[in-house]
């Protein structure tokens, strides 16, 4: 079975440059090289959604010249990838709280949302800003407003609309979360979504993640047995 929606926590960017004696930023770099493959490979094996986790909330308080690397990187990802993305059908869309971020990343995000709005093979949704716990209190206060506007019952409200008001309605609960670097643990992402959602978790480093990595995290998905609390 292949996993309609995979989502990755790319993590362990840091621990590669240390090992190679090299700066943060240039694990970032490393990272992104690995986004590219793996964005390819995983859209080539028929997968329609991939998230990746590129920036959270809580990555504000990292050291400002890191802060300043991961925006430059996510511009220069956006101008450099984006035709090459169109060609292969990848639509991109970002998730999370924009209005932080600088007009140029904004510019950026939303050039590359327009340019490849249009492809139909996956879709990458970048989760920038994002965190869940933000995310549920932004749906939250939007359910509550329409609640005093008096468009909304609070008996109405269900997993449905709850599902709906969430940044990802467009798309399916992930199938298949996988986080790198040995780290087991899931990071204020997708909490709700990945309720019955199958967890990979290898100690290899998200610079290291290639075409072999990402067979065996599919193999291991195949031999799971996903009962969603019922009985066989
Ligand atoms: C975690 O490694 C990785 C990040 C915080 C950033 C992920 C970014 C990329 C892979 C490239 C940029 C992608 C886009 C879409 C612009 P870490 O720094 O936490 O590593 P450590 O745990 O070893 O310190």
């Amino acid at each position: 079975m292949i996993p309609q929606h995979i989502a990755i926590i790319m993590d362990g960017n840091g621990r590669w440059a240390r090992m190679r004696g090299k700066e943060r930023s240039e694990g970032h770099i490393a990272g992104m090289d690995a986004l590219r493959e793996t964005v390819r490979n995983v859209a080539q094996v028929g997968v329609k959604y991939l998230t990746v986790y590129a920036f959270s909330t809580e990555n504000w308080g990292r050291p400002q010249a890191e802060v300043d690397a991961l925006m430059e990187l996510i511009c220069k990802g956006v101008e450099m990838e984006s035709a090459e993305l169109m060609k292969v059908g990848i639509k991109v869309v970002a998730i999370g709280d924009r209005s932080r971020f600088s007009d140029k990343v904004k510019a950026s995000l939303e050039k590359i949302e327009q340019l490849t709005h249009a492809g139909e093979n996956m879709t990458l949704v970048l989760a920038l800003n994002y965190s869940s716990r933000s995310e549920i209190t932004t749906a939250v206060r939007n359910l509550a407003q329409r609640v005093a506007q008096g468009e909304v019952r609070p008996e109405d409200i269900d997993e449905q609309m709850i599902s709906s008001a969430l940044y990802t309605s467009f798309m399916p609960d992930p199938d298949l979360i996988i986080r790198t670097s040995g780290e087991c643990r899931l990071s204020n992402f997708l909490m709700w979504q990945a309720s019955y959602s199958e967890f990979y978790f290898t100690p290899t480093l998200w610079p290291d993640f290639d075409k072999a990595e990402l067979e065996r995290a599919l193999e291991v998905y195949s031999a799971r047995d996903r009962r969603y609390g019922l009985v066989k």
